[in-house]
């Protein structure tokens, strides 16, 4: 086998030139990511993934370092030359160590919670006891891993530029000092033309071309998973299914309520949905909330002592993007930590047409209550009645979208509120 004097090892070889395209990569990738539009997210995404696995191949390639001995620097190098190439080295592992430690402890304390999913597959965990930090301790981290990150980032422009400076000088000016064929084995030292160093250069340039132009696919796109059997499912404690209010006399004789003119107390069934539909940066969105509860009370006879009461459960929104699910539940969005629930209640019906009404209620959604309006269509054959209904509301009268997001050009005020339903007399 080759010596270790003159070359690295071959795992320490091929962990040096990964890493370093890594690098290269998230740097260029970095540039480009801004987290208010889709295609930033998407990239913010893929950041993060590559990011951890920089942060594995480090510790692992840190490992092997420790293990096994480097080759020695060349007898002709000045003492000043190798310090500034040992300052440099453990500078270079601060970097690929830190920078992944700070961006993770950044993405772990931010106000928005996405989680991680590696390459969109595989789950990786905030940092340890920082998600759960509120208030003041949380903002704090965010400002390390912030500050640090940004600080590396500038350390790892100044390093690289030096690291790859000094292995340029060894190569291209000096015929005795082998430097590039540490790491490159078989680099003549002198020669412009070595087709390693060629090697390194035109895959350095593809690495930033891709980076450059890579766009991972954007969550908008994905579409809803298939309506719930889980919405009867999901909540054991609080199923779906409407408990009848009070003691309703027309609950008890359903064939005798329409010439009673008391309203009839109705259940939802299966496969009823209640959603949402947005938009951003121009891509549509359409979401669904899988955990709701309704009372309804309700007869076209007896539309003075209807009443409609829905419950909403905030976390149980799907919106085609389980990541952007989860920050759906942060508190720039629905604050579910705070307000779980959004309630919809409607004592007031008018009758607007052949089968048409409007429902005259208010929602209350993160803590702020005001009047909805609810047109809808109901048909009822027996005991059987569907209903569906469309209504729009300003998202931001709510406070839906904090911060950057209470701005309008990526995310539009105006959602649309659907609901499908069909329901069964009690
Ligand atoms: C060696 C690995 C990494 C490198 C070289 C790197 C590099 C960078 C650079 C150059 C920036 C732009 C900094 C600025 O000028 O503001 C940036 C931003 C960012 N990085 Fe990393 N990063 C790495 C790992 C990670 C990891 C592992 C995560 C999260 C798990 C992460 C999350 C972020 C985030 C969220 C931003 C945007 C910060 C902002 O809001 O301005 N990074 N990164
Ligand atoms: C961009 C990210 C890069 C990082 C983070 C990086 C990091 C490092 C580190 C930490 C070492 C020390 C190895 C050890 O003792 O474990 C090293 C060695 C080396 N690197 Fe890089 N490197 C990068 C890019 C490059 C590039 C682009 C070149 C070539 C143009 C290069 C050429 C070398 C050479 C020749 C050595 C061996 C130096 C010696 O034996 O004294 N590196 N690199």
């Amino acid at each position: 086998m080759s010596s270790p004097r003159t070359r690295y090892s071959t795992v320490a070889i091929v962990l040096h030139w990964l890493i370093a395209a890594a690098i290269i990569f998230q740097v260029i990738l970095a540039w480009r990511m801004d987290g208010r539009t889709p295609s930033g997210f998407a990239l913010i995404q893929l950041h993060k993934s590559v990011g951890i696995s920089i942060l594995l191949l480090s510790l692992l390639r840190l490992a092997w370092r420790l293990a096994n001995r480097p080759p020695p620097m060349p007898a002709g190098m000045a003492t000043w030359e190798r310090w500034l190439a040992k300052v440099a080295h453990v500078g270079l592992y601060v970097i690929m160590i830190g920078m992944p430690i700070t961006g993770w402890i950044m993405v772990s304390t931010s106000r928005i919670q996405v989680p991680t999913l590696l390459y969109g597959v595989v789950p990786w965990p905030h940092v340890p006891g920082l998600a759960h930090l509120t208030g003041a301790a949380k903002s704090a981290w965010n400002d390390v891993g912030h500050l640090g990150h940004e600080a590396l980032a500038w350390g790892a422009y100044v390093l690289i530029a030096l690291h790859v400076a000094g292995a340029l000088k060894h190569q291209l000016f000096s015929r005795e000092e082998p430097v590039l064929a540490h790491m490159a084995p078989g680099a003549k030292p002198g020669r412009w033309l070595d087709p390693r160093l060629i090697a390194i250069f035109v895959v350095a340039l593809g690495v930033m071309a891709a980076a450059q132009t890579i766009r991972p696919p954007v969550p908008a796109s994905k579409p809803l998973p298939p309506p719930p059997a889980a919405i009867e499912t999901a909540e054991v404690a609080a199923p779906v299914v409407p408990a009848a209010t009070a003691a309703d006399p027309a609950a008890a004789t359903p064939a005798a309520e329409a010439a009673s003119s008391e309203p009839s107390a109705w259940t939802v069934s299966q496969g009823s949905t209640l959603g949402f539909a947005t938009s951003w940066g121009g891509s549509a969105i359409e979401g669904r909330f899988d955990r709701w509860t309704a009372d309804i009370v309700f007869s076209p006879e007896a539309l003075d002592k209807s009443k409609v009461s829905v419950s909403i459960d905030l976390a149980s929104a799907v919106s085609g993007d389980s990541q952007r699910d989860e920050s759906l539940k942060g508190a720039d969005w629905f604050d579910v930590a705070s307000h779980a629930k959004a309630t919809f209640t409607a004592t007031k019906f008018e009758k607007t047409g052949a089968d048409r009404y409007v429902a005259h209620g208010r929602l209350t959604l993160r803590g702020v209550s005001k009047p909805l309006r609810l047109p809808f269509r109901l048909q009822i054959e027996g005991d059987k009645a569907r209903v569906s209904g469309v209504t729009s509301l300003d998202r931001t009268a709510f406070g839906v979208g904090q911060g950057e997001w209470t701005s309008t050009d990526q995310i539009p005020a105006d959602v649309k509120v659907s609901v499908n339903l069909t329901a069964k007399r009690r």
